[in-house]
């Protein structure tokens, strides 16, 4: 009896271990949510090295689920915020923001009152239009991006995906002939080589672009999934069934945040399944990131250069000089301990809540700062630095709250019980 149980038990652990072992090779990541075949699919491409330049860097180096689907390094997030590329020594010049819950994001449109809506990127211009969804249009462009996965040529990407032995394959899942492509002979050397496209014939070429289509609609799909989009939070906990209870202070936070903070105007809180964002776009007035690795000469056009870009007329986009998306606030407390930093804003310039928070309340009671200064430097100063963009900042809904510390406070609390994962 006691051998066959010590025999049950050591079966059970290697089980586990196996578990465990096969977790670690999807990213570690393992939230326990069952996943459908193309949502397991997108998972392996997210978390999957290879799909870079020099096998260094997945999705997940900038979008960590233990942050809450944001950039992971304290060191980088306490700088300048923006993180390298495959490519050693090359940066953007923005803040990943959270992609989860960015599948929810209505395709980029413009309102009967004038107002633009949706899309994906601080700058919306992930429109969703070629894909159907804008998180799908999104995640076409980071394996390309020189300064972010760097491969080039999507064929490069459809070729790592269709070599790689994951759970579920892309013909699994979008059919047999998914990878029908005579690959040249020279592949494996033109995807390691920054700027060599692939040489396709044309009809591999074709089934090649459908590939780089299925991989983005796989991406999206992961990213729409219960893991992802997880609800778990504790504000979700309190409002369905065998409700948790916020505490006194999350509460007093939570009516704070509705009405004199004025945050729900904008990160819309409506009860079961908010967002806690609308969408839309605003130019906050927050100051420039000293440490942006893009220097202090580069100015965030955000929705206007995009608009700009795209060809609208100059009293178009030169009323949306400086507008960023809202973001949502699920999960902009979540780290897995204190001492992990990170940054909050278009461009990471804030390294806490407290400190956004305190400037939502106080941008237009300080003085200017005389310079350039950092968050810590502001608050030590006891000023805020002049505005990035100072066209179109919104001085109707935030700059002068009036907010107690207290009351500030209780905000920050109740940002905290937007992360998922609650444990009761
Ligand atoms: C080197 C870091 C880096 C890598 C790698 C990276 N991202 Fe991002 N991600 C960013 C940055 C920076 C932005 C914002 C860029 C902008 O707004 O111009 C962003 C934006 C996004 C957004 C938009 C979220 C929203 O609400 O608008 C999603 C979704 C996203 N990334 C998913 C992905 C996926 C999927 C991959 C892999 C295919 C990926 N990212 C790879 C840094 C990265
Ligand atoms: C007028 C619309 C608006 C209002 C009102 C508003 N926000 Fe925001 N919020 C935004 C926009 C837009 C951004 C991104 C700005 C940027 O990066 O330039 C943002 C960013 C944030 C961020 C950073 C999130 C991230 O991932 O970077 C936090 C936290 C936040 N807001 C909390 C609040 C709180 C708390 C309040 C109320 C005190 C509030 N907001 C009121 C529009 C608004």
């Amino acid at each position: 009896m006691r051998h066959k149980r010590v025999w049950i038990g050591l079966i059970l652990i290697s089980a586990v271990l196996l578990l465990l072992a096969s977790a670690a090779r999807a990213g570690g990541y393992s939230s326990g949510v069952k996943l459908s075949p193309i949502e397991q699919l997108g998972k392996s491409i997210f978390f999957d090295e290879d799909l870079s330049l020099n096998k260094n860097q997945s999705c997940a180096t900038c979008h960590a689920p233990e942050v809450g689907w944001v950039g992971p390094d304290s060191a980088i997030n306490q700088g300048g915020a923006v993180y390298e590329g495959s490519i050693a020594g090359r940066f953007g010049d923005r803040r990943p923001p959270v992609s989860a819950y960015a599948t929810l994001s209505p395709i980029f449109h413009l309102t009967r009152k004038g107002l633009f809506v949706g899309g994906n990127f601080w700058d919306g211009r992930a429109t969703g239009k070629k894909l159907g969804n804008p998180a799908a249009d999104q995640a076409q462009g980071p394996f390309l991006n020189p300064v972010e996965q760097a491969l080039p040529d999507s064929a490069c990407v459809v070729y790592r995906v269709c070599m790689a032995s994951y759970p579920v394959s892309l013909e699994n899942v979008w059919g047999s002939t998914a990878c029908d492509i005579t690959w040249p002979v020279d592949v494996e050397a033109a995807c390691a080589a920054p700027g060599s496209p692939v040489s396709l014939a044309t009809a591999d070429r074709a089934t090649s672009d459908a590939a780089y289509d299925a991989i983005a609609l796989a991406i999206a799909a992961y990213e729409d999934s219960d893991e992802v989009n997880a609800f778990s939070s504790k504000y979700d906990l309190s409002r369905g069934p065998r409700a948790v209870k916020l505490t006194q202070l999350e509460q007093r936070g939570y009516a704070l945040f509705r009405g004199k903070g004025m945050c729900h105007r904008c990160h819309t809180s409506n009860g079961q399944g908010a967002l806690f964002t609308d969408f839309t776009y605003d130019n906050l007035g927050l100051p420039q990131n000293p440490d942006n690795p893009a220097g202090l000469s580069f100015v965030d056009p955000g929705l206007g250069g995009f608009l700009k870009n795209a060809g609208y007329p100059e009293a178009v986009y030169m009323a949306e000089w400086g507008k960023h998306k809202v973001p949502t606030l699920r999960n902009v407390g979540l780290r897995p301990n204190t001492a992990v930093v990170k940054a909050y804003g278009h461009n990471g310039y804030f390294k806490s809540l407290e400190g956004i928070v305190h400037f939502y309340n106080t941008r237009d009671v300080k003085p200017t700062c005389p310079g350039p200064y950092t968050e810590a430097q502001a608050l030590a100063a006891n000023c805020w630095p002049a505005p990035e963009v100072s066209a179109n900042v919104n001085t109707a809904e935030l700059g002068d709250l009036g907010l107690t510390s207290a009351e500030e406070r209780a905000i920050v609390a109740f940002l905290k019980t937007l992360s998922d994962g609650y444990q009761r």
